[in-house]
């Protein structure tokens, strides 16, 4: 037999028990949200007379303290102790004695650890979103910048019709203002505490719900007891909210790769950002966005693991849901880094206006504008695209050709045709004529711009009325 046998002699089944059920190792992240958690139970103890006055000062200022040592680094969780909870519960026995084991009275690890994770979901929303904000406003930035450089616009991948670069941009804007709108919804569910659910029923002790809640700054206490120990429906909604951003991201760092390519060249990568080849001395890679794309799929499975997680589960607590925690804090590291990342290989990167605008000169863009400029005559749109349809096919892809047989229609359907008419088959023309609501042209987009400038302002201000209540937790463990 080896000697390096798994189940080692002196090991007793209860140690095996714990190093599978122990989860300190991953949930001591919630330290800062359990210590002021359960300052506020203490004062919600302390107002209904389970706590004297005096033991609520012990109990708060040991809390503090204790704060203080996890902080510098001076506490060593002891996984036999399972999890962060009995971990703090314990340094607070060892150092106050009796007031501090009064301290779980009508509370139980199934509400404690639930407001736990809706405390520190909270921060991560409100930081994401402010990681959020501030690449939109760099993709406005580069949008200002941007004035007048035009690109060809895709549909299946191939050549459609001429936009601007500052419309592509901020198309990528306005999915990020969904992503913050989601997040900001979620926020407000999961801004709710279920503090005083105790075990699954409730709790005996007359304590007043609200007043943890509002120390905590939070909106409301929850409704149901049961639901409220078992709810993890805020951890799949930001999984959700979050992997949907990084979706968003992938695709944004999709045309990044693609565009940094000898093919395309409308990117030059930023150098510090990217990175050569160990064997190719020739080349720069774009490993940035690369990274950003292949890191949305990890967040896409944190999500499938707390929805699996989550299915079929009977009411109320199931240990199960102790495994919400490492996909949603994983969900959470991977799309703020990522946030961070591509805010700054944006900010560094710099767009080649000669070659976008060349290459929006290929593929017949303004096909879509012969046929429009036809429909004036009182040709049906289907009869003037067949037409244009025709002289595409025609031209096969050459430019000159395609012009000299729309100069041919043009005269054919339209009497008094003036040689001006063929303006219309400029890309600059193309872009101007698209000046609906949302279009492409230099003044829709302007007006697109301030919207979005607006919307960055509001998302500041949101931003801030979350921090203000985030703060508490700081301001509670000192
Ligand atoms: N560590 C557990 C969790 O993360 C909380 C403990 C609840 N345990 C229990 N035996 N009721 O979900």
């Amino acid at each position: 037999m080896s000697s390096r046998s798994i189940r080692s002699p002196q090991r007793s089944p209860n140690d095996e028990f714990l190093r599978f059920t122990s989860s300190v190792g991953f949930d001591q992240r919630l330290w800062r949200y359990d210590i002021a958690g359960s300052m506020a139970h203490a004062h919600a103890l302390a107002k209904v007379e389970v706590l004297s006055e005096d033991e609520l000062k012990q109990v708060t200022q040991a809390l503090r303290s204790i704060a203080d040592a996890i902080s510098k680094g001076s506490v060593r969780f002891d996984p036999a102790l399972e999890d962060v909870h009995m971990n703090i519960e314990k340094l607070l026995v060892d150092a106050v004695g009796d007031p501090g084991k009064k301290l779980h009275s009508g509370r139980s690890r199934n509400d404690q650890v639930s407001l736990d994770l809706r405390l520190m979901v909270r921060e991560a929303l409100k930081d994401t979103s402010a990681l959020v904000v501030r690449l939109q406003e760099e993709l406005v930035e580069k949008a200002r910048t941007a004035s007048g450089m035009i690109l060809p616009g895709y549909t299946h991948l191939q050549h459609a019709q001429p936009v601007l670069l500052s419309h592509h941009l901020l198309a990528h804007f306005w999915k990020l203002q969904r992503d913050f709108d989601r997040m900001s919804d979620c926020f407000k569910r999961t801004d709710i505490s279920p503090l005083g659910s105790g075990a699954l029923a409730g709790t005996g002790f007359k304590i007043d719900r609200t007043v943890a809640s509002k120390l905590l700054a939070m909106d409301g206490v929850t409704e149901n007891s049961l639901d409220s120990v078992s709810d993890r429906d805020f951890a799949a909604e930001t999984a959700f909210a979050l992997s949907l951003l990084m979706v968003h991201l992938s695709s944004f760092s999709e045309e990044l790769v693609l565009w940094s390519s000898s093919e395309f060249g409308f990117v030059k990568l930023p150098k510090q950002l990217s990175s050569g080849s160990s064997m190719m001395p020739q080349k720069r890679n774009p490993d940035l966005p690369e990274l950003v794309r292949g890191k949305s799929g990890r967040t896409i499975g944190d999500l499938v693991t707390i929805l699996t997680l989550l299915k079929s589960l009977p009411l109320a607590y199931n240990r199960d849901l102790q495994e919400d925690k490492e996909p949603l804090f994983d969900a959470i590291d991977t799309a703020q880094a990522s946030l961070d990342a591509l805010t700054s290989f944006l900010r560094a990167a710099s767009f080649d206006r000669v070659r976008m605008r060349k290459s929006a000169e290929v593929g017949l863009m303004t096909a879509t504008d012969l046929a429009d400029f036809l429909t004036t005559t009182g040709l049906p749109f289907r009869t003037a695209h067949g037409l244009v349809k025709e002289i595409a096919e025609k031209s096969d892809g050459d430019e000159r050709r395609f012009r000299q047989l729309a100069d041919k229609v043009i005269r054919e359907q339209l009497k008094d045709f003036r040689t001006s008419d063929l303006q219309l088959l400029s890309i600059e023309k193309a872009i101007e004529r698209r000046s609906t609501e949302g279009g492409t042209s230099q003044e829709a987009v302007s007006r697109q711009m301030e919207k979005a400038k607006t919307k960055v302002r509001q998302n500041k201000k949101t931003v801030s009325d979350m921090t203000a209540k985030t703060a508490v937790i700081d301001g509670l463990i000192g």
